[in-house]
């Protein structure tokens, strides 16, 4: 069980009144030419950010923005475009400060956005003396960046040590309770949805999923190698041959267990990725070598359809084929519109996952979207998050 201290149970106790407050949020937020193409992480920032104010405090509130090297400024890494949104969001003037390591002019009722944390020379490092500099500016240090908590960084980690007061923000409290409940004692049967282009990267969630669900989708360059893992051909599709071996491991685990990973029957091939690329359907045995597999096949699309309208849970972290491209589009649809159908609890996380999820429509039916990717794998691997650990050796301390 997780046990930390919270910024409600703060709120709630009049701890905040007249309290310098700094807030870890994750605003990490996907821009285009300096506009915010989608802004879920700065929305679901807020409740944080309005429980802080309404409780009487000072709000300072510190992200990372895309991966700067330290001690660079960008122009694309501002979080210039941050503030704006966030002040039309909150209806209020959020000043962005650019230098706030050696001190914060902020008032209570007042939010001040404080600069890509990732600007800091010894952020990534989590470094101590840097850590201790920014717990000096607050008397409470909230974590409210589930996106990041994977992160043992100097604003997720080393100010959770100094700070006077640490706790958890609401967005991190509800991510964490509700991924817990629906992991811990899933409703079954238990499906999980793993896309992306590489075994390799998700290989420790593949493993930790295989023990734990009824089914396991796989989609993308990862159903590539399970498919060559079968011997099945695979043309000139992406793939990753050295991981053969741990697939077969994986559909080992599932197979004594009595769980599937279910193989395409059939696929969606062209000879080159592309948005005019001629797409072309066919059983899973008769992929040409001079073709790419681009999608799931209308046949096996709507058997995972299936699978998923009959599932207890399901959990969702990437797409099964490029879905950007029409022509290629309609495994992920077919499998999105399953999920919104589902009567079972869906959660899912990951950027791809929410473009697909906007894509098709479906954010209102799916149940639990998560604001981390790579946080909510790590979750879901059984991974310690460093952020809520060093919360927790506080709640206990
Ligand atoms: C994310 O987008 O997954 C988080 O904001 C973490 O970003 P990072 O991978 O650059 O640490």
């Amino acid at each position: 069980m997780i046990t930390v201290k919270t910024l409600a149970s703060l709120a709630e106790t009049q701890a905040l009144s007249g309290k310098r407050v700094f807030i870890r949020s994750d605003l990490n937020v996907p821009l285009n030419d300096g506009h915010i193409t989608e802004d879920t992480r700065i929305r679901s920032s807020l409740p944080a950010i309005r429980m802080a104010l309404d409780a009487g405090a000072a709000v300072m509130v510190a992200s990372h923005l895309g991966r700067p090297q330290e001690g660079k400024p960008t122009p694309e890494t501002t979080l210039a475009p941050v503030a704006q949104r966030m002040s039309e969001l909150l209806e209020m003037p959020v000043r962005l400060q650019t230098q706030w390591l050696d001190g914060v002019q902020v008032q209570p009722g007042e939010v001040v956005l404080l600069e890509n944390c990732r600007y800091n020379v010894g952020e990534k490092s989590n470094n101590t003396e840097l850590a201790r500099k920014m717990a000096a500016l607050c008397d409470v240090y909230v974590n409210d960046a589930f996106g990041t908590a994977h992160r043992a960084q100097a604003t997720t980690h080393g100010i959770a040590q100094f700070a006077p007061v640490a706790c958890a923000g609401p967005l991190l409290e509800s991510e964490l309770r509700t991924l817990a409940q629906s992991l811990q004692e899933p409703r079954r049967p238990m499906v999980a949805i793993v896309g992306g282009a590489k075994v390799s990267t998700k290989l420790t969630v593949l493993r930790a999923l295989a023990a734990k669900v009824d089914q396991l989708i796989v989609g993308g360059g990862i159903a590539n190698t399970f498919m060559l893992a079968s011997g099945l051909p695979i043309g000139k599709s992406l793939a990753e041959p050295a991981q053969v071996d741990e697939a077969k491991a994986v559909m080992q685990i599932m197979q004594e267990r009595g769980a599937a990973v279910p193989i395409p029957v059939d696929v969606v091939c062209a000879p080159y990725l592309g948005a005019d690329a001629p797409a072309t359907i066919k059983p899973a045995t008769d992929v040409q070598d001079d073709e790419m597999i681009l999608d799931v096949g209308p046949e096996t699309a709507e058997r995972l359809a299936q699978t998923l309208m009959d599932a207890g849970t399901i959990v969702w972290n990437g797409p099964v084929g490029v879905f950007e491209h029409d022509a290629f589009a309609n495994g992920t649809r077919t499998l999105a519109q399953a999920v919104a159908r589902s009567s079972g609890m869906s959660l899912a996380g990951g950027g791809d996952t929410v473009a697909a999820i906007a894509k098709f429509g479906i954010a209102d039916d799916v149940d639990y979207i998560s604001t981390g990717g790579g946080a909510f794998l790590e979750f879901l691997e059984g991974k310690v998050l460093p952020a809520v650990d060093v919360l927790q050796k506080r709640a206990n301390a």
